[in-house]
């Protein structure tokens, strides 16, 4: 029986990312300030090693910068900018490293969801530093009490090793459809929930993976009405662009 994961039903994804830009410090604290108590970032290595959070393979789409995160160092990646793609509010906001992003999540009070997004190739070494980092940084008592940070990862090379070098941080496994062998995945890196895309979910599936005792964690979602229909089917919770919209509406 998987053990216990205690995230509320909303959950920033990549901060709060229809208000401010995704996967920066910015981010955490508009996440913060529309009510979040927990959100989801997205975490990378730089090509010299270092832990940055950055969604996509290609610096183009939300930096300044150009091509490959994995052939540009901490130092290059650190002089773009991350923000005024987004908006000129933004601009002047940076890649946050790991660290950094730690500070400011226990500075907020703000629990994580870390997703280990590797670029190809380097699924292995990105788990090890993310983990070898949050074993470091997390304190023993954090925002949300002893609860650690939720590791997830579409890359299941990468669960693997979190749950072998930190098996004390809660796992879950990533997928955009419920795959037939789900119940194995699951069990193969002792996940405590599987987070399919909303889209594919179904009604059915939901209680399958409920009653083996898993939590569900839907993304990416920003509709009320869609939040309300999964949290009927027993979804535990669901990533949102746009959390304090939904914490209104659902929670408040
Ligand atoms: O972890 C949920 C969600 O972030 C997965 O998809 O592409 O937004 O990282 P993506
Ligand atoms: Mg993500």
């Amino acid at each position: 029986m998987p053990a216990s994961c205690q995230l509320p039903r909303i959950i920033g994804h990549r901060g709060a990312a229809l208000a401010a830009p995704e996967n920066t410090l910015e981010g955490l604290r508009e996440a913060r300030r529309q009510g979040a108590r927990w959100v989801e970032v997205d975490a990378k290595l730089t090509a010299d090693g270092h832990v940055i959070l950055l969604h996509d393979d290609l610096l183009d789409r939300t930096t300044s910068g150009q091509g490959p995160a994995a052939q540009a160092s901490l130092t290059a990646i650190r002089a773009l900018d991350a923000g005024a793609w987004f908006g000129p509010a933004f601009a002047g906001a940076k890649v946050p490293t790991l660290e950094e992003t730690v500070k400011e999540l226990l500075a907020l009070g703000l629990n994580c969801n870390f997703e280990i997004k590797p670029c190809p190739g380097r699924e292995q070494v990105t788990a090890e530093r993310v983990m070898r980092e949050l074993q470091r940084l997390w304190p023993a008592h954090g925002p949300t009490g002893t609860e650690k940070p939720l590791i997830s990862s579409f890359a299941y090379a990468a669960l693997k090793v979190a749950h072998q070098i930190a098996p004390e941080f809660p796992r879950a496994v990533l997928v955009e459809e419920v795959p037939e062998d789900w119940p194995a995945l699951c069990e193969g890196v002792a996940a405590v929930a599987l987070n399919p895309w909303h889209k594919t979910l179904t009604a059915a599936g939901t209680r399958a993976i409920k009653s083996a005792g898993y939590r569900v964690f839907s993304y990416t979602l920003n509709e009320t009405a869609r939040a309300r229909e999964l949290f009927d089917w027993g979804v535990d919770g669901v990533f949102s662009d746009a959390p304090g919209a939904l914490i209104d509406a659902l929670d408040g």
